[in-house]
């Protein structure tokens, strides 16, 4: 039986698959901030509703969320995929940025969600977290505290209310998708902000890259969020990949060991950043 499906993030990336999946045989609300991209959703299926939605807007999360009201009185599930990553180093990060992080990955999809949860009665709410979530990746900071604060946020909302609502977290790791460059692009001004990191911020930048391009394919999680949309009894975390995996279970050794690891490659980065800066002045 077909189903409808609320899916934020649908320009691009995982949010994009997901709707590309879940339209063969359902309707599917495709969440953009670009009205230029409707097109596009609308040619997959005629089952695709694309609408306007900006997390970081109060009244454009309303007017998104009375659109849907005014066209279904069920949603069986919500996906929020929307996301972005505010990176750099945490002593120069302006709080307006930390604020943009917090208003994309975590204000903007409970938003969303507090409008709906009448029409989510007995469906889903399955959150693209990650595995930033499990703690300290250095410099994208402000992301893992996003979606830590997101997967806390929306587990206490499983726990609280007297909805028969289930709330699944996806953990993917590293996903060949936009989001890495745009980590660059929308964060230059900030990484160049950064001066006594320039190590630091170098390796990120060719890291990013090395993401978008050979991280793991956006399928390998469409296929994990089918299982958790279809499972009778579905798990509240899936984690997406054996980077995923191993962050997690990293994530259970004490705090102070974890620290020491990365401060100690950290280091040894800026170190060997410092010999090849010594080479080339030779
Ligand atoms: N790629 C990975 O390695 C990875 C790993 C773990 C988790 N994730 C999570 O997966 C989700 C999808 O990311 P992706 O990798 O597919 O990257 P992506 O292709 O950049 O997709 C992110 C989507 O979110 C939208 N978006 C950003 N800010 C928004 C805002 N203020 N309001 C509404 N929409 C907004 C973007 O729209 P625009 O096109 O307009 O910018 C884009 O469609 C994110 O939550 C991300 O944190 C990604």
């Amino acid at each position: 039986m077909s189903k409808t499906y609320v899916i934020t993030g649908a320009a691009s990336g995982i949010g994009r698959a997901l709707v590309g999946h879940f339209a063969k045989e359902n309707i599917v609300f495709a969440g953009v901030r670009r009205q230029e991209c409707f097109s596009e959703l609308e040619s997959i299926s005629s089952n695709v509703i694309p609408f306007l939605i900006d997390l970081c807007s109060e009244e454009s999360v309303n007017s998104a969320v009375e659109f849907i009201r005014s066209k279904t009185d069920k949603v069986d599930t919500l996906i929020n995929a929307a996301g972005c990553v505010v990176a750099g180093a945490i002593e120069r990060i302006p709080i307006s940025e930390l604020k943009r992080q917090f208003d994309t990955n975590v204000f903007g999809h409970l938003r969303i969600t507090q409008g709906l949860m009448e029409l989510l009665e007995d469906g889903r709410i399955i959150n693209i977290s990650s595995m930033a979530s499990y703690g300290i990746f250095p410099f994208i900071s402000p992301y893992c505290a996003s979606k830590r604060a997101l997967d806390i946020l929306f587990n206490s909302m499983l726990l609280e209310s007297k909805r028969n609502i289930k709330v699944i977290s996806i953990k993917p790791g590293v996903i060949a998708t936009p989001l890495w460059n745009k980590s660059i692009e929308q964060n230059t001004k900030l990484i160049n902000n950064c001066s006594g990191y320039e190590a630091e911020m170098s390796y990120m930048i060719k890291n990013a890259d090395k993401n978008g391009k050979y991280g793991a394919p956006v399928e390998s999680v469409v296929k994990v969020v089918s299982k958790a949309d279809s499972a009778k009894t579905p798990k509240l975390t899936y984690t997406v990949g054996k980077d995923a995996l191993a962050a997690r279970i990293v994530s259970k050794l004490p705090q102070g060991f974890i620290n020491m690891i990365i401060k100690s490659k950290v280091k040894k980065l800026s170190q060997g950043s410092r010999i090849e800066e010594d080479k080339k002045c030779l």
